[in-house]
């Protein structure tokens, strides 16, 4: 009997741009839906922006915009990334939506009924100039252990040290520097520690990975504390109930998200929302990655059980994406959006790379681009792609475009792909995509090593028959490595359906050999990776100033907020031979200009004595083009020249800060004579 299934991927946040780490889990979600989809079970996929919080705030402050406007801009940049991804939601909507209003009024009203509700008076610090209370990672000051300046509100990336953020010395708005003061009001708390045997028994029947069991048990041994469902306003978000200027907090609605998603899909479509979001006819799967863990194993089934709403049936969760064994990193060009890789590269590509990737742990995924490029090359289109585009134009030019009936090996061969479908189909079910790759590669291997013994170039001139049969083969293998393939590439399979003339392909068809049927012209399927296009997108992503990226920090309050501010950790180190290497010039500035299009970007002539330089510098909103010209600088003159969004940079002049008008050049006096070695 087939199954009816819901499932959900986190939500993202509406104040920035899909990126290759949120990829992950969009590709992670979607290819399990294709595959419960292709097994014949009925599968929604419901997903929705977030909305909500003081990043949001912010940004749209700092755009000069409304809210509503930005979080309506990102949606639809949202839905156009996923959508050139393949990324196929039932319903993709909104957490500042009615639906989301009135369910999360309705799961905080159960929860003030029976009692899960309390309030305390919290002390909180307050930016008069921003008119907005400060979230831990949105102050910065001295780190009161080590010292290190421009730490954060909650640890010291410096030392690794926590601490509060009455501890930081110096502590300052991160938006605008001013020096914020510390306040009193009252917030409203969960009682999460009421619930503490019931998550423990629903962890106990396997609600997640044993790997997240593990993380789990640490909480529960530290005990479940109250939390701080409520912020006092200015917030964008949805008023409590009776209060006049306090809001729920963004991780209070953001999951009810969810719930509304659904609710707005049942009443577009007709259906009943009480039986598909909560009943047992329909399972219920939430995919997250690891550092939302702390939501959605705690908060949120504890909400749902204070509503009396059902929890899901399994919470699946992921690691974190690094790029070539790092962090994503703006400054190297690993910060890579959707939309940048989509300008450069096949979306398919990325799909088929994250399968080969994927397992049910929670260990980080690493995209290595040199093994992407030889992954995509050798196997994808070198193995699998290559069956098809061999067999199937030799068979329409010179044998009519008809297949024949299958011959005693190549039945063999058809034997064996199709005796791997129970398990691909239980790897695909468990999350292990990587496993059903490698076992899709190893039967385009085989079906490759048919193709060359039985030399079907070489029999066309002597015996078409036989050649017709050898060529059967191939194509049935081709189809079955189609079927196994496409929950991961949907488009691929489509292409492949179109010139087999044959109707969408589904695990049934695995079975069914296909004989004595006409085909249409090979249609080309994927092409190979070129290493260019994958470093003109690296370039294309790099970010002359390094600021924010996302933090892996597991901290549940802060995971919003850190958002915006968050910095990046100390590299590795760095030898004073390799430190060495950097030729310090004194430069003229010949002539400076902004970059149309750049706002942080100046494009700098430097006279280095001997010779000149065009120097791409981000310092537009410290410096003043006049300014500059006539200004003696310090430049590295030996940089390798870098090929940036806005043009070549030959070089880069000394200047830093935490950025924006906070950037400091160095410069030299009138004495200095330009091409003057420095140290
Ligand atoms: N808005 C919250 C989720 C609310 S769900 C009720 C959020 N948003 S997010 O945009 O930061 O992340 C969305 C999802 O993408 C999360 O599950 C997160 O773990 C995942 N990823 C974000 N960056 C990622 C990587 N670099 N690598 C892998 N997954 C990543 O959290
Ligand atoms: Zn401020």
């Amino acid at each position: 009997m087939s199954r009816k299934i819901v499932v959900t991927s986190a939500l993202p946040y509406a104040n920035g741009p899909i990126h290759i780490g949120h990829l992950v889990e969009y590709l992670q979600t979607d290819i399990w839906v294709r595959f419960q989809k292709a097994c014949g079970n009925r599968c929604l996929y419901f997903c929705a922006d977030d909305t909500h919080g003081t990043p949001v705030m912010i940004r749209a402050r700092a755009d000069g915009i409304e809210p509503q406007e930005l979080i309506q801009r990102v949606h639809a940049e949202h839905i156009r990334d996923f959508t050139r991804f393949n990324i196929e939601f039932d319903n993709y909507y909104s957490t500042h939506s009615e639906e989301n209003r009135q369910f999360s009024e309705l799961l905080y009203k159960r929860a003030l009924e029976n009692g899960s509700i309390t309030k305390r008076d919290v002390e909180q610090a307050y930016c008069a100039q921003c008119d907005m209370w400060l979230p831990d990672r949105y102050i910065r000051g001295i780190c009161p252990r080590c010292k290190a300046p421009e730490q954060y509100g909650d640890s010291c990336d410096a030392c690794g040290g926590t601490h509060r953020p009455t501890e930081l010395i110096d502590p300052v708005c991160a938006n605008c520097g001013a020096e914020p003061v510390r306040r009193t009001s009252t917030h409203y708390f969960f009682k999460l520690g009421d619930y503490t045997d019931r998550l423990r028994k629903l962890f106990e029947s396997g609600h997640t990975q044993k790997s997240v069991q593990n993380k789990l048990d640490e909480w529960f041994k530290a005990g479940l504390r109250d939390w701080d469902i409520s912020r006092d306003g200015p917030y964008f978000g949805f008023k409590i109930p009776g209060e006049q200027n306090k809001f729920f907090y963004v991780w209070l609605d953001a999951p009810i998200g969810y719930i509304a998603s659904c609710k707005n899909y049942c009443d577009r479509n007709g259906l009943d929302f009480d039986k598909v979001w909560n009943s047992d006819e329909y399972e219920l799967y939430h995919f997250i990655g690891k550092d939302i863990m702390y939501f959605h194993a705690l908060f949120w089934p504890a909400m749902l059980m204070s509503a009396k709403f059902k929890t899901a049936d399994k919470l699946f969760v992921h690691g974190f994406l690094t790029v070539n064994g790092q962090k994503m990193s703006k400054s190297k060009g690993t910060f890579i959006r959707a939309e940048t890789y989509l300008n450069h590269l096949d979306p398919q590509y990325l799909r088929y790379y994250y399968a080969t990737k994927l397992t049910s742990g929670i260990e980080d995924i690493d995209l290595n681009f040199d093994d992407f490029v030889t992954k995509i090359n050798s196997d994808l289109v070198g193995k699998i792609a290559n069956l098809a585009s061999r067999s199937v134009p030799m068979l329409t030019k010179n044998l009519d475009g008809t297949l024949g009936r299958l011959d005693r090996k190549g039945a063999k061969l058809v034997r064996i792909l199709q005796g791997a479908k129970g398990s691909i189909i239980a790897d695909f079910d468990q999350l292990n995509y990587a496993a059903a790759m490698r076992t899709v590669s190893a039967l385009a291997d085989e079906s490759n090593r048919y193709f060359d013994r039985e030399q079907p170039w070489e029999t066309i001139k002597t015996d078409p028959e036989k050649t017709r049969a050898t060529l059967t083969a191939a194509v049935n293998a081709a189809k079955i490595l189609t079927i196994y393939l496409k929950p991961v590439l949907p488009k691929y399979a489509q292409t492949v359906e179109r010139f087999l003339k044959i109707n969408p392909l589904g695990y049934a068809d695995v079975d069914n050999v296909l004989e004595e049927h006409k085909i249409d012209p090979f249609e080309r399927l994927v092409e190979r990776v070129e290493t260019e296009k994958v470093q003109a997108m690296i370039d294309q992503s790099r970010e002359p100033v390094a600021p924010s990226a996302r933090h892996g920090g597991q901290s549940p309050d802060e995971a919003t907020e850190q958002q915006a501010v968050a910095n990046e950790p100390i590299e590795p180190e760095c030898s004073i031979e390799d430190f060495m290497k950097i030729d310090l010039r004194i430069a003229k500035v010949d002539s400076a200009e902004p970059v149309e299009g750049a706002d942080k970007l100046l494009r700098l002539e430097l006279d280095l004595g001997s010779v000149k330089k065009v120097v791409l510098a981000g310092i537009a909103k410290a410096y003043k083009p006049a300014d500059l010209v006539g200004k003696k600088v310090v430049c590295v003159a030996n940089l390798k020249p870098r090929k940036m969004k806005f043009g070549v940079s030959e070089g880069m002049i000394l200047a830093a800060g935490p950025g924006g008008k906070d950037i400091f050049m160095l410069t030299a006096d009138d004495g200095a004579e330009p091409g003057q070695r420095v140290h």
